[in-house]
């Protein structure tokens, strides 16, 4: 089954609620929320209380993408606050493994993200601890860039492994997806795609993205 997750750092915060509502008409599968400390990546986004608001107003599954250095300190706030499951960087976190063990501990979904130019098999050792591992095909800091081809080929290493050692691990896959690039990330290997700008920018409406995101 394909899953689709919305990526609220798109969406009209004035109007959060509808948006959040036109998701889920739309049939998404669960939100995804970008976390970001102007440290790991040259933006600011949103914190805790955000996930809080979007927790009260949703019963969807809510991911928390930390792109924040020293992850491991706020895991706690954003359990708190009602993140289902909790993906950190490969790239910033000294000790990925207890990390990993420590989400887990606590009854949450536990993901590691690797930037384009981060080799698979810096997490190859840890894959079977993982609910997913997110193929970040963008730079990681901000909605709209250019989808980038070059990581193509590490979806299909993930799920050639996940096969041969048959490993119940999703491979979800964040940057640049939408009706033209989403087939190949589909034929590569992934089952969850994020999707920021196809969703919360068409000019058709949220419902009417999702969908056509699904029929691609
Ligand atoms: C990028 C974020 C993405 C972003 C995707 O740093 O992790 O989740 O919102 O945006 P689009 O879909 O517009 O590339
Ligand atoms: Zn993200």
């Amino acid at each position: 089954m394909i899953q689709i997750s919305p990526s609220v750092l798109s969406a009209n915060f004035a109007n959060l609620a509808d948006e959040i509502q036109a998701v889920e008409n739309g049939g998404a599968d669960r939100i995804h929320i970008d976390v970001m400390d102007g440290r790991f990546v040259p933006n600011i986004s949103m914190g805790p209380f955000i996930v809080e608001t979007i927790n009260s107003i949703t019963d969807l599954p809510l991911e928390v993408h930390l792109m924040i250095d020293e992850p491991d300190r706020f895991v706690d706030s954003f359990i708190d606050a009602g993140a289902d499951i909790l993906i950190v960087h490969q790239e910033n976190t000294l000790h990925l493994h207890r990390v990993i063990q420590s989400i887990k501990e606590k009854g949450k979904q536990v993901g590691v993200a690797l930037n384009p130019a981060t080799p698979n098999h810096l997490i190859n050792d840890i894959i079977n601890y993982l609910d997913l591992v997110l193929v970040m095909s963008v730079n990681p800091g901000f909605s709209g860039q250019m989808f980038i081809e070059e990581v193509l080929p590490k979806i299909s290493q993930f799920r050639q492994l996940i096969l041969d050692e048959n490993i119940d691990c999703d491979i979800e896959v964040d940057g640049g997806i939408n009706t033209k690039t989403a087939p190949d990330v589909i034929l590569a290997g992934a089952n969850i795609l994020v999707a920021a700008t196809a969703i919360f920018k068409h000019k058709e409406g949220i419902i009417e993205a999702i969908q056509q995101l699904r029929k691609s």
